[in-house]
């Protein structure tokens, strides 16, 4: 059974996602040990805490500095002994000692196509706003294992979604979601959980 940690720091539908898809046997042989978040309000904790997995959030504002919120947050993920961690929607750059640590073991979902619209600056509705200023007609997300970069990892999956006329940031952000990352998030878990 592969232990899965989730990381969050918003709505966390991406978690329901994955939960559902264990529910309905879409992803086998892998189970949700915790949820983390830096942020307290984030909904996704909820979503754990109903599903009766921990929920657990580190705060940076509860550490003196940088240092001792990463040691933090490293010191949680080791506690549950995790066989993979999973950033979703988790807008926090992963600490360097952590990455080293769990090389090939942690994965992001990204909502473009890399390497299009990713990078520093681009998360959550600003990646959809800079594709439909730049008028792209195909857009979609991508599943990546995290390296020391910025959305640099070897890609995993990857899902197109088309834009469509009078798409807003806020229309576009729920069909790539629906149509693509609720899609291919389970399916890498899944695909790495039974390889
Ligand atoms: C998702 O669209 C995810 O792809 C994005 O944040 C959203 C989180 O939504 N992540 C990034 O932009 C990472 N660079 P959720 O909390 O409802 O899953």
């Amino acid at each position: 059974m592969l232990r899965v940690g989730v990381m969050v720091s918003g709505g966390g539908t991406n978690l329901q996602a994955i939960l559902d898809a264990i529910d309905a046997g879409k992803i086998r042989n892998a189970s949700v040990e915790v949820v983390i978040s830096n942020n307290p309000g984030a909904y996704g904790l909820e979503r754990a805490k109903k599903h009766g997995i921990d929920a657990i959030c580190i705060s940076p504002k509860e550490f003196a500095d940088r240092e001792q919120f990463n040691e933090a947050l490293v010191a949680k993920v080791d506690e549950y002994q995790l066989d993979l961690v999973v950033l979703a929607g988790f807008l926090v750059k992963i600490p360097q000692q952590m990455i080293d640590k769990y090389e090939h073991r942690i994965i992001n979902i990204h909502p473009s196509l890399i390497p299009s619209f990713c990078g520093v600056g681009y998360y959550g509705l600003k990646v959809h706003e800079a594709a439909l200023a730049r008028g792209v007609k195909i857009t979609g997300a991508t599943v990546h294992y995290v390296d020391g970069g910025m959305d640099t990892g070897p890609i995993l999956l990857q899902k197109a979604v088309e834009v469509k006329e009078g798409d807003t940031p806020t229309i576009l952000q729920r069909r790539v979601m629906e149509e693509a990352e609720w899609v291919i998030l389970p399916q890498a878990i899944d695909r790495i959980a039974n390889p």
